[in-house]
């Protein structure tokens, strides 16, 4: 069967297509999955240009979606013709996150589900939304699930609060329709005019560009009549803490997910302080925070936003267009 290997040293050029072996039959407790659909977030991005080290031939992509093609002795939660999706820290179920969990990600410390197949043990994978495709499933692993664990289970959105995001990646538009489906109002940033009109149609409340705007988290905290966001979405990591810490009321949380705009850098201590704030870092989410997302997802009817999809043996070129920033939301890979 087809996969993808990340080649040596691994960058975008070095991606390749190989011929392996075909999944195995499920052996006790496990399930064989034809996986369909994939996506693309910054961390598999991070894993194929060789910003995370792997093993050398990883197969990469953390999140797959697919049909269950067998089943194993003592699998009772799925049956032949199941569609599920891939849980992207499969040994987390509940709780808090096991000290090794990083070391058991699909795609990075594992083989991933840039492949046609995988046999492993059912508790790899959840169902899926109803009338979900593979493709939008597969959006859910990583993306899907930080967003929601930011605002649900870190924090305890509702209507009424304020929820800040930034730009129009994966995690941030899941975030958006998260909060605006929990009565929440959303303040959006872009650094394209063009991306703030479309956060608009999909109901954010205020927009700001935050290129043209520098000093945006004083424009988000007048927005709310100098009250402050209840959450911040943080993909920047050090670029943008500053400007969170101004956006966010006393009290208020920031949820820190990303890096985009830089591992490490000075923190305005005193102002942390001074607002009582609670600056909480996440690695995605466990098993049952993922069943929870998909039953919140179901009784809101919302679908991902894809913006493009890639065959996978143009797994780079689907790397190459998330590099180039041009996506609003998810890239998928059709397998
Ligand atoms: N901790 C976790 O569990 C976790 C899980 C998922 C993702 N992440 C991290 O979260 C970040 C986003 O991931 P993703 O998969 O959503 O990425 P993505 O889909 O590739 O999103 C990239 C978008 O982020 C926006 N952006 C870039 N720099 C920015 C900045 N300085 N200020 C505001 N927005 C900025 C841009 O939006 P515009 O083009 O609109 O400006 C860009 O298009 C990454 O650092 C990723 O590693 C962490």
């Amino acid at each position: 069967m087809k996969a993808v290997r990340i080649g040596q040293p691994a960058k975008l050029d070095t991606l390749h297509v190989v011929d392996i072996d075909d999944a195995p039959a499920p052996g006790p407790g496990e399930i064989r999955v034809a996986l369909k659909a994939s996506s693309l977030n910054y961390h598999d991005y991070a894993v194929v240009t060789g910003m995370i080290p792997a093993a050398a031939d990883r197969i990469p992509m953390s999140d797959g979606a697919g049909v269950v093609e067998a089943v194993g002795d003592g699998v009772s939660e799925f049956a032949v013709g199941d569609r599920v999706v891939s849980a992207f820290f499969p040994d987390w179920h509940d709780g808090a996150p096991p000290r090794t969990a990083f070391t058991r990600v699909p795609g990075d410390g594992l083989d991933g589900y840039a492949r046609e197949a995988i046999t492993a043990p059912s508790h790899w994978f959840t169902r899926v939304p109803q009338d979900y495709s593979h493709a939008e499933a597969a959006t859910l692993t990583c993306a899907g699930l930080t967003a929601w664990r930011a605002l649900f289970v870190d924090d305890a959105i509702k209507p009424g609060d304020t929820v800040l995001v930034q730009g129009t990646g994966g995690v941030s538009i899941f975030a958006l329709q998260f909060a605006k489906a929990a009565g929440a109002q959303v303040i959006a940033t872009s650094s394209n005019d063009a991306k703030l009109e479309r956060l608009k149609h999909l109901g954010a409340d205020h927009l700001i560009n935050y290129r043209d705007e520098e000093a945006w988290g004083a424009k988000a905290l007048a927005l709310t009549g100098g009250r402050g966001v209840d959450c911040v979405v943080e993909i920047g990591g050090a670029g943008t803490l500053d400007q969170s810490m101004m956006a966010t009321r006393v009290g208020g949380h920031i949820a820190l997910i990303g890096v985009l705009a830089g591992f490490a850098g000075p923190v305005q201590t005193g102002l942390l302080m001074a607002k009582n704030l609670r600056v909480q870092g996440l690695t995605v989410g466990s098993r049952s925070q993922q069943l929870a997302m998909i039953a919140g997802i179901e009784a809101n009817g919302i679908k991902p936003i894809i913006s493009d999809s890639f065959p996978l043996d143009k797994l780079a070129d689907a790397f190459r267009h998330q590099e180039s920033g041009q996506h609003f939301g998810k890239i998928v890979v059709e397998i």
